[in-house]
């Protein structure tokens, strides 16, 4: 691929990869679990791992406990290398590198606000260090549901019908029939996430989405499987085989039911359509509904730092794909080198 060639000879050196985790958001345990994995799954001849905590509180930590297991090549152990956290870092200090002369890449596994939300990203942009996964516009955007949905639909993609409501001005009513799914604009994990039967729930459910954004979206429920695809690339993105939610269980296979071909390929477009229109690099995954009699494929979101442990839809979709977890680590940090070696000079240069 020739996105690689340009970075080869940056990848053949050894690498000092940061891997963020934790964070501020409600799903700071699942990144903690997420990081023990991707730490483990990285080659000690490869790379020289710094992991770096960040609290509840918003603290930055250096996790030495896990580093220590590390280097003693011995198993990380849970709770997750945070519990024993070591000293306060300097987060722009941390990410560029310190005294390290090795290239240094981060991985944030961070997920929801204040990580998957592009503030790390502008951080990370700022402090001039390349990092795994989307950049900052994208990252923004695919966090505000109600704001992908706008540019998603402006690109073409089929989507149900929504409406963005404001808590400082909700309309008196609106033509959405009922039930309707009432969320925050930036949350996942289905945090604030209500399914509503009748206009008398309503109040309610505007109510917790309001607690977590200022702006909420309404949906019309739809009937549908759920199927998700997984994207990884940069400018040359490839989509990974089409899997399925069901009921909390997620499923790779279809023993139950197949996902005709001519669906998946059509998943496999449009999640590659919904990447680029909001563009997404390195890694992303996009869900859809599918109603089976109807309008066929709607597009419902698209994660930028998807679920990211080995028995994640993410990675699980591209081991089914023939890209096995550890290859996926690696194949991420050389794209956040490609595309730092692709864009060098193009920002900042001063105007002559
Ligand atoms: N409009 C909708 N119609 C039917 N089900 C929905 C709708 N919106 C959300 N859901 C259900 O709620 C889940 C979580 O909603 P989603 O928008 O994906 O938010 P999150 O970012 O929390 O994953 C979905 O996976 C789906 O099962
Ligand atoms: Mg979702």
């Amino acid at each position: 691929m020739a996105e690689n060639d340009a970075v080869n000879d940056a990848v053949n050196e050894r690498i000092r990869l940061v891997v963020l985790f934790g964070g501020r958001s409600a799903e700071h345990e699942v990144s903690c679990v997420t990081a023990v994995h991707v730490l483990e799954a990285l080659d000690p001849d490869r790379y020289d791992v710094l992991p770096v905590g960040i609290t509840h509180e918003g603290r930055w930590v250096l996790a030495e406990e896990a580093q220590k297991l590390l280097a003693g090549g011995r198993p990380l152990s849970l709770p997750a290398a945070l519990e024993a956290a070591g000293p306060e870092v300097d987060p722009l200090p941390a990410l560029a590198g310190g005294a390290s002369d090795l290239t240094t890449v981060v991985f944030p596994l961070l997920h929801g606000p204040f990580g998957e939300d592009g503030t790390v990203q502008g951080m990370l942009e700022l402090a001039g260090v390349p990092y795994v996964g989307s950049g900052v516009l994208a990252s923004a955007l695919a966090m505000d549901k109600a704001k992908a949905k706008e540019v998603l639909a402006h690109h073409g993609l089929p989507q149900g019908r929504w409406l963005a409501v404001r808590e400082s001005a909700v309309p008196r009513s609106f033509d959405l029939g009922w039930p309707v799914f009432v969320k925050p604009a930036n949350l996942g994990s289905s945090v604030g996430v209500s399914k509503v039967a009748g206009p008398e729930e309503l109040a309610a459910a505007l109510g917790l989405a309001f607690s977590y954004d200022e702006w909420a979206l309404v949906e019309e429920a739809i009937d549908g499987r759920e199927l998700e695809c997984g994207v990884l690339g940069n400018r040359e993105p490839e989509a990974s085989v089409v899997g399925e939610v069901v009921r909390g269980r997620e499923f790779y296979g279809y023993e139950d039911k197949p996902v005709p071909d001519e669906v998946a390929a059509e998943v496999r477009r449009l999640a590659l359509e919904a990447f680029a229109a909001l563009r997404c690099e390195g890694m992303a995954r996009v869900d859809f509904f599918y109603e089976e009699t109807g309008r066929g494929l709607l597009l419902n979101e698209v994660n930028t730092i998807p679920g990211f442990t080995p028995i994640s839809m993410y990675p699980k979709l591209w081991e089914a794909s023939g890209v096995s977890y550890s290859e996926l680590v690696d194949r991420l940090v050389r794209l956040a080198l490609e595309r730092r070696a692709r864009r060098a000079g193009k920002i900042g240069r001063p105007r002559g």
